[in-house]
């Protein structure tokens, strides 16, 4: 049924609004019943099968040797069927994969992105992508039908991490996901949270699910609520941490645009503001993969590059923070 990727059918505002909800009502549902979790988990076993021979790793280790930068497609990836646009973003991913790039983290949320990563990864090869997204459903009977649209979208065999968008029906989803790993149907499983919103809940998850290989949360020089609670509980469990919005949707440089890079910078290799955010990111004890989004080929490049050379220590980074703060 899913074997064929299908075309984008799904639009939303690119605002990030707090209500799921809202958006849910654009996810197609084509008028079918869809299938019981049972059945759809008992339809991946074939796939199963041939992610276990695979499995060399475990999924805590597999997420923790990936290179510490990421891939974002919200908004950047969500062209729809402009085709110039797509082949456009086929040679970010290219570009992201020679540059040493892995994780690829999308939903269906993001309007036509996962149909996108379908037609960039048949350009760019499937080969190195550790393919990351997310189920995003109030009912959570529908959450494995909306991972094998996704699957089938990307034209993977399974995704590498499957995660809990927003901690929407998490209780129900993470069961699913627990089912599906065990099965070897997903790699790791993980949640997310983005903007700081819903720490309180995220801390109490944390604490009481030992399940889960990985989180996925808002940080960035200038949004720190993660420092105080939630990055310390991760790291004592030796839980993979991904970091959205490491330049809080790009409003970050932005600001910081025309103004010169402080002396300080070429001490620990920086040569534009990305670098110099992203390395921020990166040292922080956490250990944290960031997941910055671009459209653009030589911002990619530019990009990556924050994972070579030296990192910023403690004082480094409280004095990288100050500056910042200071503009
Ligand atoms: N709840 C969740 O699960 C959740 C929520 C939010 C985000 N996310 C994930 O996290 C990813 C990253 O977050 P984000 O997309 O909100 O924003 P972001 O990565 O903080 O910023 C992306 C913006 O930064 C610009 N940019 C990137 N590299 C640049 C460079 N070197 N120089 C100048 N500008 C640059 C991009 O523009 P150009 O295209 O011009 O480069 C783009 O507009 C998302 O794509 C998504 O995968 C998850």
């Amino acid at each position: 049924m899913y074997g064929t990727r299908r075309a984008p059918t799904t639009r939303f505002d690119p605002v990030c609004a707090e209500n799921d909800m809202q958006r849910m009502k654009s996810i197609p549902m084509d008028g079918k019943t869809f299938p019981s979790r049972r059945a759809v988990i008992g339809g991946v076993a074939a796939v199963a099968g041939v992610a276990r021979a695979g499995a060399a790793l475990g999924a805590s280790d597999a997420l923790r040797t990936l290179p510490r930068i990421g891939m974002g497609t919200w908004i950047t990836f969500d062209v729809g069927r402009d085709a110039a646009a797509r082949d456009a973003r086929a040679d970010v991913l290219r570009a992201f994969f020679e540059e040493g790039g892995r994780m690829v983290d999308s939903s269906p949320m993001y309007g036509s992105a996962e149909d996108v990563m379908g037609h960039c990864l048949d350009r760019a090869g499937r080969d190195r992508v550790f393919a990351a997204s997310k189920v995003w459903i109030p009912s959570v009977g529908f959450g494995p039908e909306q991972i094998a649209a996704s699957r089938a979208l990307w034209g993977v065999e399974r995704f590498d991490l499957m995660q809990v968008h927003n901690l929407l029906s998490y209780e129900g989803h993470i069961e699913t996901l627990r089912a599906m790993k065990a099965d070897g149907a997903v790699g790791a499983i993980g949640v997310t949270t983005s903007h700081g919103r819903r720490h309180e809940r995220l801390a109490r998850i944390i604490e009481a699910d030992d399940t889960l290989d990985s989180v996925q949360l808002t940080y960035n020089i200038l949004d720190r609520e993660a420092e105080a609670r939630l990055l310390p509980m991760l790291a004592e469990r030796g839980r993979t941490v991904i970091v959205n919005r490491p330049f809080r949707r790009g409003a970050i440089i932005e600001n910081l645009r025309g103004r010169p890079l402080p002396g300080f910078a070429a001490e620990i290799g920086v040569e534009t503001w990305s670098q110099y955010l992203l390395k921020w990111i990166l040292s922080h004890p956490a250990a944290p993969i960031a997941i910055p989004a671009t459209s653009s080929v030589p911002h990619m490049r530019e990009n990556m590059a924050a994972m070579r050379g030296p990192m910023p220590d403690a004082a480094m980074r409280a004095r990288m923070a100050d500056h910042v703060r200071a503009l």
